[in-house]
């Protein structure tokens, strides 16, 4: 669906370029729920931008590519960065972080559907019959048709992030990147919007991507997970394997860090913070809060290795299976 070619993107500052997406190389497979984890400021939402292709001053991509393809109805589709553009609601929709604010303050939502969906898409279609069909779909989601005679105001953070979902998906793109859907809402509504956009994967059979900084999501509803870390992946693999053993001392901590219902021994927390991605540490960008780190990890970068099949991680503890490649 995706191939993520050795991408590397930075921010122009005054300060001068800031490198927050390096050297990522992964693919994301059709009909799959791939998560992306990490703290905060490691470059997800970057790179969300980029596998959307929204390259906009200060972001510019230095070097790599993404390409996109896949099969529509039969119909073969392929776009690379520079023209994903073109295959924007189509085959592939992005629900941004603090997605509320997409929304038009002093539209009806009716009025934001219709204007969201191209008139090729509704060829000879009247007005009354397009909202016909974004009726149906609403329903069909287990949403009221009453909110698209609402304002965004009129409702509630969750059913706007429900609308905003739906409209992202009503042109049933294969691909659907979603930058932390679930975040700033309580988690009775969190579980909602999972489920309502793991519904959606498995019923139209599309690739979902899924940033979030919450473990807890990631391991309730993605297939493999890539866990970055100051602007690269330090590993990834499918999610049931990573947690039950984690390969990198980065994911180790992230994953002891997660509560256990009934166990109230206190959770470690992981010390210390990122490094600052304008003057990064040489070596492994991990190693100055790394408990196993050796004079090695604080000279040379290690190379993300594929450790066993499915299996990635960078880590100079690690040996790369003989014969794989990353
Ligand atoms: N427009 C910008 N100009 C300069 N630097 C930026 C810009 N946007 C983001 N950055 C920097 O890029 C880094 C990565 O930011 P990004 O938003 O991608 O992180 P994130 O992992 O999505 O964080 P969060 O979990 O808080 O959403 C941060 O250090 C941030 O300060
Ligand atoms: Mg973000």
């Amino acid at each position: 669906m995706l191939k993520i070619e050795n991408l590397c993107a930075s921010y122009h500052t005054i300060d001068g370029q800031v490198h927050v997406v390096k050297d990522v190389h992964f693919d994301i497979f059709d009909n799959e729920v791939f998560g992306i984890a990490g703290e905060s400021g490691c470059g997800k939402t970057t790179l969300l931008r980029v596998l959307y292709d929204i390259i906009a001053y200060p972001l510019q991509i230095d070097s790599g590519r993404v390409v996109l393809s896949g099969e529509k109805k039969g119909q073969p589709f392929h776009a690379e960065t520079g023209n994903i553009r073109k295959a924007w609601w189509k085959h592939v929709s992005y629900v941004p972080q603090a997605a509320q604010s997409v929304l038009n303050p002093i539209m009806k939502l009716k009025e934001q559907f219709l204007d969201s969906i191209p008139l090729s898409d509704r060829g000879e279609e009247s007005k009354e019959q397009t909202l016909a069909r974004v009726q149906a779909y609403l329903e069909e989601l287990s949403l009221s048709p009453d909110v698209l005679e609402a304002y965004p105001f009129q409702l509630s953070g969750g059913m706007r992030q429900r609308a905003i979902i739906a409209l992202a998906t009503f042109m049933a793109p294969s691909l659907i990147l979603a930058d932390e859907p679930t975040t700033a809402l309580d988690v009775v509504v969190q579980r909602g919007i999972l489920m309502m956009l793991t519904r959606l994967q498995k019923q139209y059979r599309n690739t979902l991507v899924i940033v979030s900084h919450d473990m807890g999501v990631h391991y309730q509803i993605t297939d493999r997970i890539g866990i970055m870390y100051s602007g690269s992946f330090v590993e990834l693999g499918p999610t049931a394997e990573l947690f039950a053993e984690p390969l990198h001392p980065y994911s180790r901590m992230l994953i002891s860090a997660l509560p256990v219902v009934g166990d109230k021994s206190q959770r470690v927390g992981i010390p210390g913070r990122p490094p600052s991605l304008k003057d990064p540490p040489p070596g492994c960008r991990f190693a100055p809060r790394c408990p196993q780190a050796f004079e090695r990890c604080t000279q040379e970068v290690p190379r993300f290795i594929q450790v066993r099949p499915g299996r990635f991680a960078a880590c100079h503890l690690l040996k790369e299976e003989v014969g794989a490649h990353a």
